[in-house]
């Protein structure tokens, strides 16, 4: 009951009682977001809206970013923060690294660990949407629940360069495929009351040289690229924000490249969030703020304070307009609004660890991707001497570096390997710990022997070959694990396994027949021992239930499922970029006092990326994009499809084998073209599964803008008129039924 009022600025707000919390109108929940950030914004000082726009470090930092007092006890200790306004109601932003969990980069947060999930890879060979939204609503519990309310998730850039840093943060090289599964995920993560991101807009395709490359590419062609990757997951998952990137595109930055953030994002995509910049991609003021940057993040990662007092003194003098700056602010409020951070604010509180360990279970069973089989695998019950070999398979399963780092559930010292050699200074910070290979528990062997109670089963660590193979020698069965690691700010040098793993496989192979290799790699890698081996498995980076899920798999207790996002090479002359752009120019912003010089990198490739480069290039790769075997067999048949003005096909799988399991149907269609020179791209797929016998009817609706081509004078998707060859696949390479459809002419607004 309202007994009365008082007036907040030029407000009325009103009291339900004395001493009571006031009624904000802002916090009406029938009002839009939208209506909400207008109701705020028309209440804050200037101040304020400076304040909702400049990010701090999530930690105190030695001290050296000048927070107020009062905030310091409110830091998160994760990657990000921005001020609360609480006489507005307004709660402070804390922002967490989540794309694979919630990471404890190089453990900012002493003892904290949480749930790690498989890598984005992974997650996009699942080629499941429903699970990658599990997978996502993990990541937002889990930030809830530690109180963090900013997911900095979606990491989606496309794999240009499979030797990329990040390669396994990212959901491979289709943008359909990674719009769709970022975008699931996404979905999940918001659900569960936070925000998320998506990241790094767009075109950082290569940690070499990433903050001073220059990303030079056709518009038409990044539209048909990296940007629809972009445009897929923002429609289907509305994240509140999106995180511009280190790099420049076609020479300008990535945080003040007006076309991306302004005409691409906001304008032809209506993207109503923030846009935030990655950790010290700012580079101006007012360049970068009329050209969309919103929200400058932890402004002590920029070689100086952009958006702080240089910010106040270009509005003050009309640079930057005063409507640009409430706009600024609006976002930001909008999304925090749409997300429900302010209406129901995170509370620290115990995770449902049990539940999360299902899920990612779940999806590390169905990431791993069979991709050779001769007769080894399942492997049989009867084996009584099994030998375990390297791979660091006593201690768990490999993850990447970098700022996505989780300490897993059930992290010990022991399953932390330093790497990079020790601590170093940083100016004004103090000693900052080089970054370790974490491994994920439980360890491989450890669940190999809990499913072969019965087989004597011994491990060896790989690093004396001989001995090993005298191990392999002596065994029924071997299991030889290699692993990569790969991590943010640093590309690996080449696709070959590090050290001399391939040595050993091959000696080992050499040694025993009845040898099965798994592979726990940040991306594709080469395979120069294929022909010697029977059985090969890409786990990936598997996560927190990846020991698990790859003997579930070895054993047979689970049916493998996961089918390829990236082509593997059979040698690096084959990729468009044999050798990586500016090769040696590492750019590690880790390493301080390293500043590259800027870096053209001619994307001549266009929208041709992996398995559509090998066909343009008619190359045959070691494993085709869509590739992965199971350990039962499919049929396809009685092809229909429809044209016009959409296109869908309906087909009918028989499971032929004699055990349950999925298939990943992909379909595929080739545009007609006056020079030969269109390729197959990727427009649908079903993942269905199957009892032994059974049969379904499935059917598929084609995306269109994967056909189109994107017209930059008609600023519109245009699908030419004509007949497209549309063909059903159990990979690209691997096409099972074909036919031809007429489409008509088809223009479609972005
Ligand atoms: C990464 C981002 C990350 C940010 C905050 C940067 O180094 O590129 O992906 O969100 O750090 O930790």
């Amino acid at each position: 009951m309202v007994r009365h009022a008082v007036v907040v600025g030029a407000f009325v707000v009103a009291f339900v009682s004395a001493g009571a919390s006031p009624v904000l109108p802002w916090m009406d929940t029938s009002l839009s977001p939208d209506a909400r950030a207008s109701l705020v914004v028309q209440q804050l000082t200037q101040d304020e809206k400076f304040q909702l726009v400049h990010g701090y470090y999530g930690g105190n930092i030695g001290g050296i970013q000048h927070i107020p007092e009062d905030a310091i006890p409110d830091l998160p200790n994760s990657a990000g923060y921005i001020l609360g306004i609480k006489r507005l109601g307004i709660p402070a932003l804390k922002e967490t690294d989540a794309g694979l969990g919630i990471a404890n980069h190089r453990h900012m947060r002493a003892s904290d660990t949480a749930t790690a999930l498989p890598s984005g890879l992974a997650n996009a060979a699942t080629w499941n949407l429903d699970l990658a939204y599990s997978l996502g609503t993990v990541l937002g519990r889990e930030a809830r629940d530690k109180g963090l309310n900013v997911v900095l998730g979606g990491a989606m850039n496309l794999t240009r360069e499979p030797r990329g840093g990040r390669s396994f943060e990212y959901a491979g090289e289709d943008p359909l495929l990674a719009g769709v599964m970022v975008g699931e995920q996404v979905r999940g993560t918001q659900a569960q009351g936070v925000v998320s991101t998506v990241k790094h807009y767009a075109l950082n395709s290569q940690e070499t040289a990433r903050t001073s490359l220059s990303a030079n590419i056709k518009w038409a062609a990044a539209r048909e690229s990296d940007l629809l990757a972009f445009e897929i997951a923002i429609e289907r998952s509305h994240p509140g924000a999106v995180m511009c990137s280190y790099n420049r595109i076609n020479s300008t930055y990535g945080c003040e490249n007006s076309y991306l953030l302004t005409k691409v994002l906001k304008q032809d995509w209506g993207f109503p969030g923030w846009v935030m910049s990655d950790w010290g991609a700012v580079h101006s003021t007012v360049a970068a703020a009329n050209a969309g940057l919103d929200q400058e993040s932890a402004f002590l990662a920029d070689s100086t304070d952009f958006f702080g007092e240089p910010l106040k003194k270009a509005v003050a003098d009309g640079s930057v307009s005063q409507a640009r700056l409430d706009d600024m602010a609006h976002r930001v409020l909008r999304s925090a609004f749409a997300a429900g951070v302010i209406d129901n604010p995170p509370q620290k509180k115990p995770t449902d660890l049990k539940a999360h360990a299902g899920i990612v279970q779940h999806a590390a069973e169905q990431g791993i991707v069979l991709l050779k089989n001769e007769g080894l695998l399942p492997l049989a019950a009867t084996a009584k001497r099994i030998a375990v070999i390297g791979g660091h398979a006593d201690l768990g399963v490999m993850s990447g570096g970098g700022s996505s780092q989780v300490i897993p559930i059930g992290s010990t010292p022991e399953t932390e390997i330093p790497v990079g050699g020790p601590a170093f200074k940083f100016p004004g910070l103090g000693w900052v710990r080089q970054p370790a290979m974490v491994f994920d528990p439980p360890a491989p062997l450890v669940e190999i022997r809990r499913l072969a109670p019965k087989a004597k089963v011994q491990f060896d660590d790989g690093k004396d070959i001989e001995r090993a193979a005298k191990l392999a020698r002596a065994s029924d069965i071997v299991i030889v694990f290699a692993d990569q690691w790969m991590s943010e700010a640093r590309d690996v040098p080449s696709l070959s396994l590090p050290g001399d793993q391939n040595e050993l496989i091959a000696a080992i192979a050499a040694a025993n027949p009845h040898t099965i290799v798994v592979l726990e790699t940040g991306g594709p890698v080469l395979m120069p021992w294929l022909d010697a081996v029977p059985s090969v498995i890409e786990a990936w980076y598997s996560g927190n239930r990846g020991g698990t899920a790859i003997a579930n798999i070895l054993f047979g207790k689970i049916n493998p499922s996961g089918r390829l996002p990236v082509t593997f090479p059979a040698a690096e002359e084959q990729l468009a970029h044999p050798k990586i752009i500016g090769e040696g120019t590492m750019s590690n912003p880790y390493a301080p006092g390293t500043v590259p010089p800027p870096l053209d990198g001619d994307y001549f490739e266009g929208a041709n990326i992996g398995y559509r480069w090998f066909d343009l290039k008619n190359q045959k790769p070691l494993f085709s994009f869509g590739h992965g075997l199971s350990y039962t067999q499919f049929s396809y048949a009685a092809l229909e499809t429809s044209g016009g003005k959409a296109l869908s096909v309906r087909f009918t799988l028989t499971n032929t084998g004699k055990r349950t399991g999925w298939e990943t149907a992909q379909v595929y269609a080739v545009p007609p073209s006056a020079d030969g020179k269109a390729v197959r791209r990727l427009v649908g797929w079903a993942k269905v599964e199957l009892k032994p016998g059974e049969t379904r009817q499935v059917s598929v609706t084609a995306e269109l803008r994967t056909l189109a081509s994107f017209s930059e004078t008609a600023n519109a998707w245009q699908l030419a008129a004509g007949a497209y060859q549309v063909s059903i696949g159990a990979s690209s390479q691997d096409l099972k039924l074909n036919a031809m459809v007429n489409m008509d002419a088809v223009a479609l607004k972005p």
